[in-house]
């Protein structure tokens, strides 16, 4: 039993494959976090707290004058703002007009078979024979008719837990929430280090690790996504930990929009980790009968360093988390035209590049923005989501059955949610975008953002989406956003708070989303938001990939893949060979260096394929032949960081070991030159000790590969990089 609950200790001790976590109610009813770590029996690990009284940490007001006792120093399992618990809370709620107040304790528990669902929100699914459980805890407050539910989720063979909160009204008044998280995981010891993905546009997660310092360490966006800024994913980790040991704590909220992880190191040097909704402009109504469902939040713990973790959340994520149908079928080789030709396109060079990609084997021809409305730059159109025919020279179909007719798939960009000013859907329909009256509204790439909490926008872009799918054979839809989401107001419903806009567009997105998936099952949806400012696991549940960045640099992107590495499975990486000098720093590599780089991850090009040399299509044929020779490793593989472009400035290297240990593959790229150079010697991980690989005509033991390593080419020009994929003999 993954669940077990003890009704004399009334813990409740969760088991999964890899980690253990427990709960208690004390004598006051209130739930505390006692453990949560590596297997340990199931002893009642209450001892560790060792409650002694500390000034300025007061009691909560049924507890009289028993002074060893205070929540501001017990680790409990779901703070509350109001119980003398002054550390950052999970939870921020009281009676409208009154000053915010809980004192949540136990009330009951339900223990089922099977995974809970969060209706219209992303969450990990399990089919009933697959031994997950689910707990769910009861809180009540002390005074009042407010109920917290707290889900549990336990995974016992992936090895991971999630959490939920679903906030429950069943008082005669209206409710106010402030505050959100549908985690709390409070740490007695908190000698830890935060490891977490940071970046800007073009530049997204980047690894970043420090000591967890006393005050409150945070990690959230307010920009209405997740976004390129900071990533919703952190790992807590004891300060040796490293790629092969030590304990890790992951933990990764499935949510799309504007979220808040903070850390705080308190008093005690005790630490506590929330993870939720960015509290910023949030303000939630809950009227009698109401309840409210906090996004959920995977936890995944290892004691056996960064790389099993991410390997655990990969694992999970797989089996569990991703719907699409893509995820065990090749994903196709696409020719995207962004890069080519931007804006300025017409039906003769699609098809040049078209007849180019079918030559070499591509799979998939990739329409990108300017195909619809008014749209020769990004000034205008977005709205108008009807196909420019004069652009096209004919209908959307006419251009999809002449690419079909190459033997290529045909797929298209789109950008659902935002509005140009100048645009027909904007002048119908002025009070559709977000926009606070009686101000101009901030923009970004000169567009706003539509309204998606109101339900006519909902229903005018599912009715868009319709249209186009229905129009010709589409197979893949990329979905952009390309602006922050500021100035929120929306004008649909004044009697809605305001505070709940942000949270509503999500829960509006995600409709849209399900209803792309559900009237046409077998597109490959692919997430973008200029790049990738909407890389969340929220995402996965809907697009098994996304654009990882604007940044198609082969360089650059190794510190985008690196990082984006540690929370997220790679064939959600979306990696595409461009032209060299980049398009955005002008740095020139080669181009088989560019391949090796976008193989990382679900792979394309974004070049005009009709003017590479002969030579580069020499090697893209090449690249192509590889790919799909080995794509089962490329997207199912185990990905294993060998190096750190964070550390190592000379090379990068990654490789990838299939489940079954019967394949792998090891990549380096060179990002510095020396003369008289020692050699580089690599060890490979992942590989079965005992097993023989044929590597290149060599055979060697997976011992002698992990143990020794192997040496690798000296590179012969700037940036050059290196290949060799193996096989079990
Ligand atoms: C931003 C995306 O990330 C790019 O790949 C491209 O689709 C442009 N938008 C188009 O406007």
């Amino acid at each position: 039993m993954a669940v077990k609950y003890n009704d004399t200790a009334k813990t409740f001790t969760l088991q999964t494959s890899k980690s253990m976590y427990q709960m208690k109610v004390d004598k006051y009813g209130a739930l505390l976090h006692t453990y949560f770590g590596a297997l340990a029996g199931e002893q009642d690990f209450f001892y560790l707290i060792g409650g002694r009284e500390h000034s300025f940490s007061g009691q909560p007001g049924d507890v009289g004058d028993d002074r060893d006792y205070s929540l501001d120093y017990y680790p409990q399992e779901y703070s509350a703002h109001g119980n003398g618990d002054f550390r950052v809370k999970a939870l921020r709620a009281g009676k409208k007009g009154c000053v915010p107040a809980l004192d949540l304790r136990y009330h009951s528990h339900e223990i089922y078979p099977g995974k809970y669902s969060l209706p219209g929100l992303p969450a990990l699914f399990a089919g009933e024979d697959e031994g997950v459980q689910t707990l769910e805890i009861t809180l009540k407050d002390v005074y009042e008719e407010f109920y917290v539910k707290l889900l549990y989720g336990i995974f016992e063979k992936a090895g991971v837990i999630t959490r939920a909160a679903v906030l429950e009204n069943r008082s005669k008044d209206t409710w106010e929430i402030r505050r959100a998280m549908s985690v709390n995981l409070d740490f007695l010891e908190g000698n830890l280090d935060i490891v977490h993905l940071y970046g800007k546009h073009a530049g997204e997660r980047q690894m970043e690790r420090r000591p967890l310092c006393h005050g409150i360490t945070e990690i959230s966006s307010n920009r209405g996504t997740s976004s390129h800024h900071h990533s919703p994913f952190v790992i807590l980790c004891e300060p040796g930990a490293s790629e092969d040991f030590g304990e890790c704590y992951g933990a990764a909220l499935l949510y799309s929009g504007g979220f808040q992880m903070q850390a705080e190191l308190d008093q005690l040097d005790s630490a506590r980790l929330v993870c939720g909704l960015s509290e910023e402009e949030f303000l939630w109504t809950l009227k009698p009968g109401e309840s409210f469902a906090v996004p959920e939040t995977v936890l995944a713990y290892t004691d056996k360093g960064f790389a099993d973790l991410s390997l655990c959340l990969k694992r999970a994520y797989h089996s569990h988390l991703i719907r699409s149908p893509w995820k065990d079928k090749k994903r196709p080789v696409l020719v995207n035209n962004w890069e080519a030709t931007y804006f300025d396109f017409n039906t003769e060079k699609l098809l040049d590049i078209a007849r180019q990609a079918a030559r070499l084997g591509l799979d998939m021809l990739v329409l990108d923005d300017g195909w619809f409305g008014k749209r020769d730059d990004d000034n205008s159109g977005l709205g108008d989501w009807y196909v420019n025919e004069k652009k096209l020279g004919g209908t959307l179909k006419a251009l999809v059955d002449k690419v079909n007719d190459m033997g290529l798939k045909f797929g298209i960009w789109i950008e659902p949610e935002m509005v140009s000013e100048d645009s027909d859907l904007y002048r119908a329909h002025p009070e559709w975008a977000l926009q606070i009256p009686g101000r101009i509204p901030n923009r970004g790439r000169n567009q706003l953002a539509l309204d998606l909490s109101n339900r006519e926008v909902v229903e005018y872009i599912k009715d868009c989406i319709d249209r186009i799918m229905e129009s010709a054979n589409i197979e893949y839809v990329k979905w952009d956003i390309n602006r922050c989401i500021d100035n929120v107001f929306s004008a649909a419903d004044p009697s809605l708070s305001q505070g709940a806009i942000r949270h509503r567009y999500v829960l509006g997105l995600y409709e849209v989303q399900e209803h792309l998936l559900t009237c046409w099952p077998n597109v490959l949806l692919e997430g973008c938001n200029g790049g990738g400012g909407r890389f969340d696991a929220g995402m996965l549940y809907y697009a098994p990939q996304i654009w990882c960045s604007d940044n198609t640099d082969a360089i650059e992107r190794l510190r985008i893949h690196y990082g984006t590495s540690f929370g997220y499975p790679m064939s959600a990486v979306s990696a595409h060979v461009s032209v060299c000098p980049n398009h955005q720093n002008g740095r020139v590599t080669p181009f088989k260096t560019r391949g090796i780089c976008a193989m990382q991850g679900a792979f394309g090009y974004e070049l005009d394929l009709s003017s590479l040399s002969e030579e580069d299509k020499a090697e893209a044929g090449r690249q192509i032949q590889v790919y799909n020779e080995n794509y089962e490793l490329f997207q199912y593989g185990d990905y294993y960081r060998l190096t750190s472009p964070f550390e190592n400035h000379s090379y990068t290297a990654w490789s990838y070991v299939a489940e079954d240990k019967s394949a792998a593959s090891l990549s380096i790229v060179y990002t510095d030159l020396y003369a008289n150079a020692k050699p580089v010697r690599i060890k490979w991980k992942g590989l079965l000790e005992d097993a023989l690989y044929d590597v290149e005509g060599e055979v060697y033991s997976g011992a002698a590969l992990m143990h020794g390593g192997m040496v690798l080419p000296q590179p012969t020009c700037n940036y050059d990089s290196y290949m060799v994929c193996i096989k079990k003999k």
